[in-house]
């Protein structure tokens, strides 16, 4: 966001608490891959449009409008962690106190309904010694960019939500929104602040439920004789009143947003008294799902013990680094456990998955190099580059040629012919 408002000409101050992230970024390295983001920062920082301080007095003094984007973490119960949240509230109040004017506070990490009005509003009240509506406005603002395409989902938004604790901010951001995006400015919705945190968890949980369903019905084909998921989501897609997105069925949503928030609903959810079933069945489905294609490989190759697996793709999806909550990790673990050896290979995720993971796997330069010599590969991230790999090339490389598609990537009749070929939601076995 920082990146993007600067390259948009805005003058912008980011500020961490942490010195070396402050560093990477001020030399043009941002501290994860995201498509097109060097570029921007980069461009925005020759501008000297965007610069980043640890020094909050600093960045307040010299804004109009402070965004907090800070993480909310899982707790153990799924519950929400706030610490980030009111240190940053904390931050921004001490050092509204000496600011002369009206300021806005944005929150726009993803928090559960109320949290605003009852955290983080009186946390800036008591260290500023001003009263929102007066020395400050409050807003919730939640963020719906997608890794991977995060730049272009910022730059081209669906909808913009705003959740004002004082009306004047919500004018104030609405305004900033309409002379940032113009001809481009999608509909605006201005509501309170907890019907705005809650639209943000609503959004992330209807695309679980979504993803899981896809995913309930792929575990139903692949019971079913000739039976193909792809076919049931193009032609459930076709009905306007369902759409084709997000019913790509596969080994299961990861990421650091989904799995977290809809955990996260479903606790404050039962919280309030109300238990969410089909929330907990939606996590429930995805917690299970990249165990399909472990379980795939054992009933292949029986015994894993000397077995060699190639697992291909690491990342949670594509055009990301991002490991969090990625099925590749409960796939890889539960591979080792039962004595497969794996060999790893990812386009951009291979720094992370050797924090991760160490020395208990091996790590291989390119996709080619991956699968050599492997009794199974399983596809765990949809890159494109591996969906231009030839049912050819698995033959020639591999010791047993077996491919386990967990991202539905390949063209089952092209490669059944060829290859034994198992994939999520695909029953080939006439
Ligand atoms: C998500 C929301 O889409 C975004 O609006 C919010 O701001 C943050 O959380 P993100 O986590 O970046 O974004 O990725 P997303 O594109 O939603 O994919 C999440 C996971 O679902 C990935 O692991 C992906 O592979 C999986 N997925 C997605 C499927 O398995 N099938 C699909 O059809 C779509």
């Amino acid at each position: 966001m920082a990146s993007c408002l600067a390259y948009k000409g805005y003058m912008v101050i980011g500020v961490d608490v942490d010195v070396s992230k402050i560093k990477e970024i001020s030399f043009g390295r941002p501290p994860f891959y995201e498509p097109r983001l060097r570029e921007m920062l980069s461009v925005a920082l020759g501008r000297k449009l965007f610069s980043c301080t640890n020094n909050y007095q600093h960045a307040i003094d010299n804004s109009d409008i402070s965004f907090i984007t800070v993480g909310t973490p899982s707790k153990a119960d799924g519950s929400i962690d706030l610490t980030y949240v009111k240190e940053a509230s904390k931050g921004i109040g001490e050092a509204l106190r000496s600011k002369e004017g009206f300021h806005v506070v944005v929150v726009k990490s993803t928090v559960t309904p109320g949290t605003t009005k009852n955290v983080v509003k009186p946390i800036i009240e008591d260290s500023s010694g001003k009263r929102c509506g007066v020395g400050f406005g409050l807003c919730v603002n939640p963020e719906f960019l997608r890794e991977g395409s995060a730049v272009h989902d910022f730059l081209n938004p669906d909808r913009i939500i705003i959740g004002g604790c004082d009306g004047r901010s919500s004018v104030i951001l609405e305004d900033f929104y309409r002379k940032l995006y113009g001809r481009r400015m999608p509909k605006v919705i201005r509501t309170n602040p907890s019907a705005a945190e809650l639209v943000k968890y609503a959004n992330n949980a209807f695309l679980a439920m979504k993803i899981s369903f896809i995913n309930t019905l792929a575990n139903i084909c692949g019971k079913v004789e000739g039976a193909d998921v792809s076919i049931i989501a193009k032609g459930i897609g076709l009905d306007k009143r369902i759409g084709p997105l997000f019913l790509k069925a596969g080994i299961g949503y990861g990421g650091s947003c989904l799995p977290k928030d809809i955990k996260a609903l479903i606790s404050f959810s039962k919280q309030l008294g109300y238990k969410p079933k089909l929330l907990e069945a939606a996590d429930v489905v995805n917690e299970e799902q990249p165990l399909k294609a472990f379980s795939m490989a054992k009933e292949e190759l029986g015994e894993l013990k000397g077995k060699r697996v190639a697992v291909l793709g690491l990342a949670f999806k594509a055009e990301t680094d991002d490991m969090r909550e990625a099925p590749s990790i409960k796939i890889i673990n539960a591979l080792i456990s039962e004595g497969a050896s794996v060999v790893a290979y990812d386009p951009k995720a291979m720094d992370t998955a050797k924090k991760i993971f160490k020395e208990s796997i091996s790590y291989a330069p390119t996709s080619l190099n991956c699968i050599k010599g492997c009794d199974c590969c399983i596809i765990a991230t949809d890159w494109s580059e591996f969906k231009k790999l030839k049912p050819k090339e698995f033959v020639e490389n591999m010791r047993t040629p077996l491919v386990i598609d967990g991202r539905r990537i390949f063209n089952p009749s092209k490669f059944s012919k060829v290859l034994k070929y198992r994939a999520i939601g695909y029953n080939n076995l006439q």
